[in-house]
């Protein structure tokens, strides 16, 4: 059977830090609070100049290098992301006119911080179908563009940040082994950015009441989120024929350290078992996993022959889990 295979992957973060320290002079909060509900510490913030397609043009490039790939070769260009450089057209245009492949198909799509795992989905129907045999699938979010600077509630969670991975078609049983995706629309206003939409378009009055800013209600969230990503692990592996067991490293979508060890506790794992970087980077959206993914290979982690449980939540409640073989 052919797989699709993550044959390499790439990182990009912008240069400048703000560390909690930085934040106690910006907001109303402290180092120990941020430290301990959330277990973040710095996040990389972009510039006014830099958007989503530089970070993800810096990713590509990496990913294609280590991959021996020329950007000709790509097939097909899928973007994850909810703070594109543009409300249209795709951030994944941009990137393929930036990085020269001709041939590349190119489309985003939104599925908030899940939108990486949702990504490696189509990725993999795609490669399993034979549709396209060379894709370049990018998370990238720049959400401290998108969030209130003067509440404490969510300035502090959120970093700048871009993943890529390059995914081909492999006859051994290295590759994807199984994604699975979830909605839930019902609760779609827990997390959203209100206007710049059709539905609240933006005016004068949109933007005094504040709604083209990031809006979250991070307990309600917390829960749900503890809540599927436990239920997803577990529903992901059962799907493949797998346990924990069979996975060496689960890479969780790096929101909150309380979530991933709440998680981390219902599945009966240690925490040594879980790739966490959250300290660094914060919240990255779309792009804390395939950065997390290339951290993880970059640092030994996760080798040829490893498994990995990938497991994520966001808005629109979206939630996605994937196995991955290396
Ligand atoms: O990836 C998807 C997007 N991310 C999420 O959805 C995040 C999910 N939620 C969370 O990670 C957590 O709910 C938060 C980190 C957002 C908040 O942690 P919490 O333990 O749920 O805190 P809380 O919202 O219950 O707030 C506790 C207190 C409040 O004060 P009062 O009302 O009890 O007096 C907040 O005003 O902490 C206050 N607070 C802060 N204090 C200092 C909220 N933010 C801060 C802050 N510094 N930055």
């Amino acid at each position: 059977m052919v797989r699709a295979h993550i044959v390499s992957t790439g990182m990009a973060v912008p240069e400048k830090i703000i560390n909690n320290f930085d934040l106690e002079k910006i907001v109303d909060t402290t180092d120990q609070w941020i430290r301990e509900r959330t277990g973040m510490f710095e996040r990389h913030v972009t510039d006014k100049d830099t958007a989503a397609s530089d970070l993800a043009l810096l990713a590509s490039r990496q990913a294609l290098e280590m991959g021996g790939i020329e950007p000709r070769e790509l097939d097909a260009i899928l973007v994850a992301t909810i703070s594109g450089d543009y409300a249209w057209p795709a951030t994944a245009c941009i990137l393929q006119h930036k990085l020269g492949a001709k041939n590349a198909m190119a489309f985003d799509l939104s599925a908030a911080c899940s939108g990486y795992i949702y990504g490696l989905s189509v990725a993999q129907a795609y490669i399993e179908s034979g549709l396209y045999k060379n894709i370049l699938l990018v998370g990238v979010d720049l959400l401290t563009k998108v969030v209130d600077w003067t509440d404490r509630n969510t300035c502090v969670l959120f970093g700048d940040g871009a993943g890529a991975t390059i995914l081909q078609p492999n006859g051994s049983a290295a590759g994807i082994l199984g994604t699975l995706l979830g909605a839930d629309g019902s609760t779609a206003d827990l997390l959203c950015q209100p206007c710049g939409g059709s539905r609240v378009p933006i005016s004068e009055e949109a933007i005094r009441e504040k709604k083209h800013f990031l809006y979250l209600n991070g307990r309600e969230i917390f829960k749900h989120a503890v809540r599927v990503m436990t239920q997803t692990c577990h529903d992901v592996l059962k799907q493949c024929g797998l346990t924990l067991d069979d996975v060496k490293t689960v890479v969780p979508h790096q929101a909150n350290i309380r979530i991933i060890e709440a998680v981390a506790q219902r599945l009966g794992l240690p925490m040594d078992r879980f790739f966490v970087n959250v300290e660094k980077y914060a919240n990255t959206s779309a792009a804390t996993i395939p950065i997390a993914l290339h951290e993880a290979r970059e640092q030994g982690i996760l080798q040829s022959g490893d498994r990995a449980l990938l497991v994520s939540f966001g808005g629109g409640l979206t939630w996605a889990g994937g196995v991955v073989q290396f």
